[in-house]
Order: structure tokens, then sequence, then C-alpha cells
């Protein structure tokens, strides 16, 4: 069966089509729906059975936990216990919007949520849509992003189609996300702010509303089960090769490209803004301007899918700088090129 799309104008959030998805949901089915960050493949989060079909669908890893959407500050108490200070200042700073913070759990979350763990990873959205639905839900909602498990995350309906149309009940069609990276997942050791998964939310200002440094979980998971433990996270069909960010970059890439191409593959580059007038004999696709990382992020896994569609084999990708919402992109690229 195909998948329903469901089309809300993200200006105007039509109460009424929501809350068909919310019945979707109701009874147990999954519903993918636009997040601020990706669009989420969400399901009844206090539902095992609902939860187990989320794992199915994308056919993710049994062993890597969901997070769970809420809409409201007060649905937090129904989820976890022991709530360090750390973790209060940063949810009053940071939500509704892409932070998720992993917190100890209470009994009613299904173990399939956390694969076991006793910790669950919570976030409250900041997008409209996303708000309504899961206030109309009348539960939280456990949602991984909405695309097949290894797969760049979605940024439009449509790629959510292309990954698991016929495997999933409803998509809620909201436009193109604004942010179009994921959340910044952290943890809370001894009163520090542990980063898994740098996103969203940057991390100098994380810094600044704490006050303090801030650990940067790099390779080597502090915990089984965090964000990095999955190497082959967001890769295209194409291999990804990244351009290293030094003055020789754009010489790197021409350099890079042609060798590809006498060895016969297709290639495509993604280009900093900046630079793309240098590869105008080549197929590009431009991130956007170094100066401003924030749009790149917002082109990051289009573009990637882009490129798929494009047939490419090979994408040449230009590292950018690796600071704010620089780490997340570079995070997401150094995984796509494995
Ligand atoms: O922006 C986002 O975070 C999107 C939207 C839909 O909210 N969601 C998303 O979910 O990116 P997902 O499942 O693709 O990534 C969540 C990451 C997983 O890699 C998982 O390992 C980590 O969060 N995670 C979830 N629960 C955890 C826990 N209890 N401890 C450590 N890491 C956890
Ligand atoms: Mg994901």
């Amino acid at each position: 069966m195909n998948t329903q799309v469901i089309t809300i104008d993200p200006q105007r959030v039509d109460t009424e089509k929501i809350a068909k998805a919310a019945e979707i949901l109701n009874k147990g089915g999954l519903v993918a729906f636009p997040t601020e960050t990706v669009y989420g493949l969400g399901a009844n989060a206090l539902s095992p059975d609902a939860a187990a079909g989320i794992f199915e669908a994308k056919k993710r890893a049994l062993d890597d936990p969901l997070i769970v959407h809420i809409a409201d500050q007060k649905d937090l108490d129904k989820l976890v216990d022991d709530v360090p200070k750390i973790a209060g200042i940063m949810m009053e700073k940071f939500w509704p919007g892409p932070l998720t913070v992993i917190l100890k759990k209470k009994d009613i979350v299904p173990d399939i949520v956390t694969t076991g763990l006793d910790t669950v990873a919570v976030r409250m959205p900041d997008c409209p849509i996303a708000k309504e639905l899961i206030r109309l839900a009348g539960f939280p909602i456990a949602a991984p992003s909405a695309n097949l498990f290894g797969r760049p995350s979605p940024t439009l309906a449509e790629h959510v189609l292309d990954d698991l149309n016929g495997a999933i009940d409803a998509v809620l069609d909201g436009g193109k996300t604004s942010i179009g990276i994921e959340s910044t997942v952290v943890t809370f050791t001894e009163g520090k702010v542990v980063v898994l998964r740098p996103g969203g939310t940057d991390i100098d200002e994380i810094r600044a509303v704490i006050g303090k440094e801030v650990d940067i979980c790099t390779h080597g998971a502090i915990i089984d089960s965090s964000p990095g433990k999955y190497p082959s996270h967001y890769s295209p069909k194409a291999q990804v090769v990244l351009a290293e960010n030094n003055t020789s970059q754009k010489e790197n890439v021409i350099e890079k490209t042609e060798a590809y191409v006498s060895a016969g593959k297709k290639v495509g580059i993604l280009s900093k803004k900046e630079h793309a007038d240098s590869f105008t004999d080549f197929a590009v696709r431009i991130l956007g301007p170094e100066n401003d990382l924030r749009s790149c992020a917002a082109e990051l896994f289009h573009s990637l899918r882009a490129f798929d569609k494009d047939g490419v084999d090979i994408i040449i990708a230009e590292a950018v700088k690796e600071e704010g919402i620089g780490l997340a992109i570079m995070n997401r690229l150094k995984k796509a090129a494995g």
C-alpha cells in the first residue's frame, strides 16, 4: 500500500489535517513529520508495538535507541528521573529547539525505545507542525530521522517517500526543514555536558550558557549506544571523498576530480559558493557560502541525495571550517566519507 501524503502549509498549522495524522499514531501506526531539523518517523513512544514498527520500517539496528519528542515541559516528568541541574539550564535555554538530552528513564518508557538502556533521549522540537502533532496525539512521539538506516536524513517529504514509501502509513508534508541537520545530542556526567553528536544547537552557544568547557565525544564513543557507533551513517549511494580545507583546496578538488573522471567515474563536486566558479567544467552543486555555515547545513543532506539522483559515482566534497555549526556539517561529511 502507498504511503498517504498529507500536505500542510507550514505558515498555517491546519489542525484538522494534523489530527488525521494523530489518529493514525493513536491506532499504533507510523507517520513521518517535519521538525525544524529533519523529518522524523513517528510512533507512540509509550507503545512497544508501535515503536517496534519504526525499527522494521527503517531497517534500523535494534541496538540504536530512539529520540522521544515532547511538546510541553511538564511531559518530561512523566518520562525521566534525576534531572541534573545543568540539564535543566540547557532545556530552559534551548527548548523548544534542536537539542536532545539523555536522561535517566522511568519505567513507563518501553525498553525497545531505549534498546534496553536505562537512559532515554528527549527532545522538544520547535516546528509548529511537530508540536501540534504531539499535542493532538496526547502522548510523546518516538522518532528517529525518517530515512532508511544509514542513508542521509530527509529534509523534504520527497526524501522520506524515496526511502519509505509503502513501509509507513503517512507523511505530513510541511515543506523543507529549516535547519537541515539533526539535533545536538548531549549527555551529562559529573556536572559536565558531553556532546555525543554535534547538530543544530551550536556548541559555542552551549558553552556560553553553561559557562564552562563542553566535552565533545569524538569517535570511540563514551557509551556503546551513542550516535558515533555506526560509521556508515549519512551515506549517499555515491562514494564521498573529502577535500581538505586548506589554501590549495580548489586545486586539490580539480586534481581529484580529473583523476576519477579519467578512471571512467561520474563525478560531482559539492562546492563552497566561493569556489564554484573554478569548477565550471564539472558537475557542481553548491553547499553554500562558507561564511554562512547555517545555510550550508540546510543544503547538506539535500545535496547528497540530489547527487544520487544525478547518478554520480563519486562526490568530491569540500571540507568547511570546523567551528559552530560547521562541526556538525563536518561530522556528517566525515561519516559519509567512511
Ligand atoms: O534532529 C533530530 O534529532 C531528529 C529529529 C527527527 O528529531 N532525530 C534524529 O534521530 O536524528 P536519530 O535516531 O536519527 O538519531 C538519534 C541518535 C541516535 O544515533 C542514537 O544513538 C542517539 O541519538 N541516542 C538515542 N537514545 C540514546 C541514549 N539513551 N543514549 C545515547 N544516545 C542515544
Ligand atoms: Mg538518523
